[in-house]
């Protein structure tokens, strides 16, 4: 038999990400403890861990945390990437204040980003082994491909966004859009969510570095750049299992008991700007407006999740909420119902299954989404139920759940509300149709299946500095 240290090393897969997928909660001076991150990339990199009981324990294992002091975080992660990069990439545009000051802080905002990068590279380069491939995540780390090209040009890296790629146009207004756009191409592999985001990206390398786009990527002096198209789903049998625990059963119980004689429509949204939820909210109260007789029939559940509360936008963003649900329940609730139940706070994965479970209609309507998983979450949940997904246009999930969905300008309150209604009103046999063929998409086209063939499409690009070093 061989030994050990000639058996082929199984490979090591290094994922780079700004946001580990367990997060240390305090509970006093010196106590915390350790709970599932959320958001839709800590989902997808859960698909690289098996099912286990302890799945804390393995991912705390398996975890490497860069430390980044508070002045950096605020200035890379507060600034750069979610003020700025954020919104742009969903086409809400640059921040708009006082053009000087803008530009002053942009400038180093922008550094920060860079050194942050630089960090998350020392310690990849680190741990690195020859022979391990290095998959780094999201618009948080675009610099990165190209620190870790220069720490070693051999490695083979892969860059996956899982936001939009604008159009070319929104991209050229960035005052650092070529040295983004030259640190991704530095990578070996490029993916995005959809074929539109892929082809955004080609386009703004052809129109603002001038380089060449091909079927296969973007070629710069003979180093192809491979770009591609690798839509993300979830992780199905867990949810799907869930729905059998008792835990899942006993809310599942509650919560019929709790809206007996109401239809339930339900939103489940980190809370931000991309997501719509000010007009969902607007067009929910137009089709309470249009249809006195659903008024005590129906309620919707909006559970809004707090995220980057340090940003002034999202703080604006609570209250407004805040207040048009407000007006809407004072107008239209009675002493004993209100129409919208509305959450600020995420719920725990039992209580989230039940509540997909228990669902008429689910909304999900940003404005600009990279892809969605609460609509992929949603379907999971419905093997009995068979409810009705309406789902905004411009989010990723729309290309591929379409089929299914009744899709939706989010922009156009009147369509929207105009939609709740068919939803409500769907006869059995079209909705079944309708779930069926998005439950199929939904269990397989799962992330287990995303990741493996990113990964392989990224072990079968050569890198060109070994393909020189062979030659
Ligand atoms: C989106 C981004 C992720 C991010 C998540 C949660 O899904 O693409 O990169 O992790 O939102 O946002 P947060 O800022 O809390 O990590």
């Amino acid at each position: 038999s061989q030994r050990p240290e000639e058996r082929p090393r199984k490979q090591r897969l290094l994922v780079v990400a700004n946001r580990l997928p367990v997060s240390a909660v305090r509970e006093g001076e010196d106590s915390f403890h350790l709970e599932i991150s959320v958001g839709g990339l800590v989902s997808a990199l859960l698909a690289f861990i098996a099912f286990v009981d302890d799945l804390i324990q393995v991912i705390t294992m398996r975890c490497i945390p860069v430390f980044l002091d508070e002045q950096i975080v605020n200035q890379y992660y507060n600034g750069y990437c979610n003020n700025i990069l954020w919104p742009l990439f969903h086409y809400l545009g640059l921040p708009q204040e006082d053009r000087l000051a803008t530009t002053r802080s942009f400038q180093s905002q922008f550094d920060a980003y860079k050194k942050a990068n630089q960090m998350f590279a020392d310690v990849v380069n680190r741990y690195y082994k020859e022979g391990d491939v290095v998959w780094c995540h999201d618009y948080h780390l675009m610099f990165l491909p190209k620190c870790l090209k220069e720490y070693n040009d051999k490695m083979k890296v892969g860059w996956f966004l899982h936001t939009p790629f604008p159009s070319s146009e929104i991209h050229r207004t960035l005052p650092s859009r070529t040295e983004l756009l030259r640190s991704v191409l530095a990578a070996d592999l490029v993916g995005f969510h959809t074929y539109d985001y892929a082809r955004h990206f080609v386009s703004a390398c052809t129109r603002i570095l001038g380089l060449e786009g091909t079927p296969e990527g973007v070629e710069d002096q003979g180093k192809l750049t491979r770009v591609a198209a690798f839509p993300i789903g979830i992780d199905s049998d867990r949810f799907i299992r869930a729905l059998e625990l008792p835990e899942v059963q006993e809310h599942m119980k509650e919560l019929k008991e709790r809206f007996a004689g109401r239809k339930v429509m339900l939103g489940v949204d980190r809370l931000d700007m991309i997501k719509g939820i000010p007009q969902k909210i607007l067009a929910f109260e137009k089709f309470l407006e249009e249809n006195p007789r659903w008024r005590d029939k129906v309620v919707l559940l909006q559970i809004a999740v707090p995220t980057r509360t340090n940003v002034p936008d999202y703080q604006k963003l609570t209250s407004q909420v805040h207040e048009i649900v407000g007006r809407i329940n004072g107008r239209f609730g009675t002493l004993t119902a209100v129409p919208i139940h509305h959450l600020d706070r995420s719920l725990d994965f039992y209580a989230l299954c039940a509540l997909y479970a228990v669902t008429d209609v689910a909304l999900v309507t940003s404005l600009r989404d990279g892809m969605n998983l609460v609509s992929y979450e949603f379907v999971a949940c419905q093997a009995s139920k068979k409810g009705v997904l309406i789902l905004s246009e411009f989010a990723g999930a729309a290309q591929s759940l379409g089929a299914g969905a009744i899709l939706v300008n989010p922009w156009n309150v009147t369509e929207v509300a105009a939609s709740i209604g068919y939803a409500l009103d769907m006869p059995a046999d079209e909705r079944e149709k309708r779930h069926l063929v998005n439950f199929k998409h939904v269990t397989t086209h799962t992330s287990q299946e995303w990741a493996a063939t990113f990964v392989s499409e990224l072990n079968d690009t050569i890198v060109e500095a070994q393909l020189r070093t062979r030659q």
